[in-house]
């Protein structure tokens, strides 16, 4: 039987049994609430919202404290995130608190990638998480946690619209974190016009598809006060770390020469609202929603892209084995198929080269033969003209001789002359010579 079925048959046939005595299992919840206060509680802000919007400040009068940080720059070249991480203590319950902000966000000319690092941020969290569950030796259980449990994002008090930077960041967002809109600087909106506002807001993201956080209405402790306060969203906040005397106590406020804004006074602005939904409330609720549906969808979606699924094309349960399996199966046939194109083209390769190095062989043989011929033709003509020069010089020796012997015949001729003339004048002195 299947692990899953007979998980099945436990739950549906269990019988309802009545105790005849304490047995002590009523103390579970005690037990883990003492387990979760010795663990402490992590929670991580974002805080989205353009330079100078009051996020700092907003961030010290929620948490009753004056967190470090100095005032961004406004002439980022781009958006990039900070994180800051504190560790509070409020009885005996500590938070490990992470602050973190956009920081240079909206002060760019060109605005369209202001959401880009933004997004990257919050999946990069997602997938160290993810890699830590995949581990063969997971520490999920002291893992610092650093995925975003919300996102405060500020809108500007214009009183009119929002901006499409708004929209563009919030809807990229949107799948990812919780998001929970806040007007910021409330104090510079009249009473009548943040009310249009507001209503102006929550049209706008309804027309854009922009899925913000909703309070939990499912817990009926906290049903009413969350459907009431989803009503009122998106809260309008001041902040501030001024104290000021008001009767006879100090109040966190905002002094105007015409005026006081007290901050935690719910007829000035919606801080209180903020902070008891944000903190007293539903606290653990934003921190079970990014595990259980926006780090669920990351994994979900990281998964699928890795090729595993719960199901096979028949819609028939597909355990991870068989994934591994049949993913092991499709990369060996992958690799044999490459392997196999790869030897078809070296063949092709071997063969191309052959013929080629044929063709380059024949032509070699014929500029043999071309210059064989050349050189034979050229060794007949010398042969020739040396055959020629031979006969030339053979008859010039026979001229030679010819002359030779005609020309001693001369000279023998010559002397015999020259004697009969001597034996004459011999025999008649009187005979004068030439
Ligand atoms: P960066 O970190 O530089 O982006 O600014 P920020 O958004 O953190 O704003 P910060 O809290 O530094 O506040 C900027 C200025 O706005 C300060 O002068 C604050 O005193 C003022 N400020 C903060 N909150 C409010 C508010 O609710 N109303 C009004 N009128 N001014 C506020
Ligand atoms: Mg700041």
């Amino acid at each position: 039987m299947a692990a899953a079925d007979v998980a099945r048959q436990m739950t549906e046939g269990a019988r309802n049994l009545s105790l005849s005595g304490h047995v002590g299992f009523d103390s579970m919840p005690d037990q883990l609430v003492n387990k979760s206060v010795c663990q402490g509680f992590c929670f991580n802000i974002l805080c989205v919202g353009e330079t100078g919007l009051g996020k700092s400040t907003l961030m010290d009068t929620l948490f009753n404290t004056r967190f470090e940080g100095d005032p961004a720059a406004h002439n980022q070249p781009g958006v990039h995130i900070k994180s800051n991480s504190y560790e509070l203590q409020e009885s005996s319950v500590c938070l490990k608190l992470s602050i973190i902000n956009s920081v240079g966000f909206g002060d760019q000319i060109n605005k369209e990638e202001s959401y880009k690092s933004i997004v990257e941020f919050i999946d990069t969290q997602f997938e160290a998480y993810l890699q830590e569950e995949l581990k063969i030796k997971r520490t999920l259980h002291n893992y610092h946690d650093s995925r975003i449990h919300v996102c405060l994002y500020f809108i500007a008090p214009t009183g009119h619209s929002l901006k499409s930077l708004d929209l563009v960041t919030m809807k990229k967002l949107d799948s990812k974190v919780n998001i929970i809109p806040i007007i910021a600087k409330a104090d510079s909106i009249s009473k009548n016009e943040l009310q249009k506002f507001k209503i102006k807001i929550m049209s706008e993201l309804v027309s854009n598809g922009v899925q913000i956080y909703q309070f939990p209405t499912d817990d009926e402790t906290v049903a009413e006060i969350n459907g009431t306060m989803n009503a009122h969203l998106p809260f309008a906040v001041v902040g501030s770390t001024e104290e000021i005397k008001i009767g006879n106590k100090m109040m966190k406020a905002r002094q105007y020469p015409w005026g006081t804004v007290q901050v935690e006074n719910e007829n000035h602005c919606d801080f209180v609202k903020l902070r008891e939904m944000l903190i007293r409330v539903n606290m653990e609720d934003l921190r079970e929603q990014t595990h259980a549906r926006h780090y669920e969808l990351y994994r979900r979606c990281k998964l699928e892209e890795m090729g595993f699924k719960d199901t096979d094309p028949d819609n028939k349960p597909f355990s991870l084995q068989e994934t591994y399996e049949a993913k092991r199966n499709e990369f060996l046939g992958e690799l044999q198929k490459k392997e196999e194109e790869m030897r078809q083209m070296f063949v092709m390769r071997v063969k191309e080269k052959e013929s080629e190095l044929k063709e380059a062989e024949k032509e070699l043989h014929d500029k043999f033969d071309r210059l064989k011929k050349l050189h034979q033709d050229e060794k007949k003509k010398l042969e020739d003209k040396k055959k020629s020069l031979d006969d030339e010089i053979n008859a010039f020796k026979q001229r030679k001789t010819a002359a030779e012997l005609l020309q001693s015949q001369a000279q023998q001729s010559g002397s015999q002359q020259t004697l009969k003339r001597e034996k004459e004048r011999k025999n008649n002195p009187w005979l004068c010579t030439e």
